[in-house]
């Protein structure tokens, strides 16, 4: 079976390391519901055994599980058309990571700056499972030969050593089994900052709440959250080059730009010269009108976590379909023997 054509296939996934941020959603789920509306056989994944690369308490483990699922959904990810699943139902996860451990090199992880950056000094004390992380979301995307992965800035260099690793294993073993993914990040909200410092990303896990809007903030905590933003003191430019070496105006015209469906241009046409004073309001509520309607049907969703189990099973059964002859596949070429 040489694969060499491959038929567009997007997979993506969010960790349910925390609840989902305004970062989740622009660089991430936002494009997804638009590649399944273009009619790309699409596959979302709540990645669970990725989160527990840091400790996990299980008990919010499980309720972040159903918040990222549900924040999908409410975004609308539609399970009858997408496959949406979380990650530990389907153990072809797990066990195709194994074989990319195998063909991963310890040079290529040494190089992820994620790694780095989270496990900063404290390297010889973090789990396995964190430096192992980029091969097994290798795995993710290569279980389902996925030709196209939409993620943040910040994915990017993960998805690059996904390819690294299709092309030592297709080379290594003389096939074309692999494809060759695609990181798809465009648009303006592909890295949405924190609030409070515009050298840093807009994380779930930062230390303040204040730097990061929440997919089930209230209206006001919202508006509060942008009026506190920081900002220098000149108005808005009058050209997108003049949010040059200004990080935090550069972040609220991005997210303003994303929220619009806009682009810096069209957000400086309309803006330019405009003070803070009028500029964090109208963001605040542009960012209400588009976020409540899915905080709203987040909270619905959630108030019944045994229907969205069951939509993630029925998401787990068709995963499975793909992910299982793939494996079966793999293991025949890597020479594992099957009774
Ligand atoms: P995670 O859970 O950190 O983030 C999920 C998605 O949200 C994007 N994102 C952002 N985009 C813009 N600005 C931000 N501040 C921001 N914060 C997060 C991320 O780029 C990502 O697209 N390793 C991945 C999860 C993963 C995955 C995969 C993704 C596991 N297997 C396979 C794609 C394909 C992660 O930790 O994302």
């Amino acid at each position: 079976m040489a694969d060499t054509t491959f038929t567009p296939r997007v997979f993506s996934g969010i960790k349910p390391s925390g609840g989902l941020t305004l970062g989740n959603y622009l660089g991430a789920i936002k494009r997804w519901v638009a590649m399944q509306e273009e009619g790309t056989e699409s596959i979302y994944c709540v990645v669970d055994l990725h989160a527990i690369t840091v400790w996990q308490d299980p008990a919010e483990l499980r309720t972040a599980t159903h918040e990222v699922a549900a924040g999908m959904l409410a975004s609308g990810i539609d399970p009858s058309r997408s496959i949406l699943f979380n990650q530990s139902q389907v153990p072809e996860h797990a066990e195709l990571a194994w074989i990319f451990n195998c063909v991963a090199r310890v040079g290529w992880m040494n190089r992820m700056t994620q790694f780095k950056e989270k496990a900063g000094s404290n390297a010889e004390k973090v789990s396995l499972g964190l430096y192992a992380y980029p091969s097994l979301m290798a795995a993710d995307i290569l279980l389902y030969h996925a030709t196209h992965v939409p993620v943040g800035e910040d994915q990017k260099q993960h998805v690059e050593l996904t390819r690294d690793i299709a092309a030592k294993f297709n080379h290594d073993y003389k096939v074309d089994f692999f494809p060759m993914t695609e990181p798809v990040i465009e648009g303006p909200g592909m890295r949405v900052m924190n609030l409070r410092d515009g050298s840093k990303k807009m994380s779930k896990s930062g230390e303040s709440d204040m730097e990061r809007i929440n997919m089930l903030d209230d209206a006001d905590t919202i508006a509060k959250k942008f009026k506190k933003a920081r900002t220098d003191p000149a108005p808005l430019p009058e050209s997108p080059d003049g949010l040059k070496d200004r990080p935090e105006a550069k972040n609220l015209v991005d997210i303003y730009a994303s929220l619009s469906g806009g682009t810096q241009e069209s957000v400086i046409a309309e803006y330019a010269g405009a003070g803070w004073g009028q500029f964090k309001p109208a963001l605040a509520d542009l960012a209400v009108e588009k976020l409540a309607p899915i905080s709203d049907e987040m909270r619905r969703l959630m108030a019944d976590p045994a229907e969205i189990d069951r939509l993630l099973g029925v998401g787990r059964d068709r995963a499975r379909e793909i992910a299982a002859p793939v494996l079966e596949r793999t293991y025949e070429i890597v020479g594992l023997v099957r009774s």
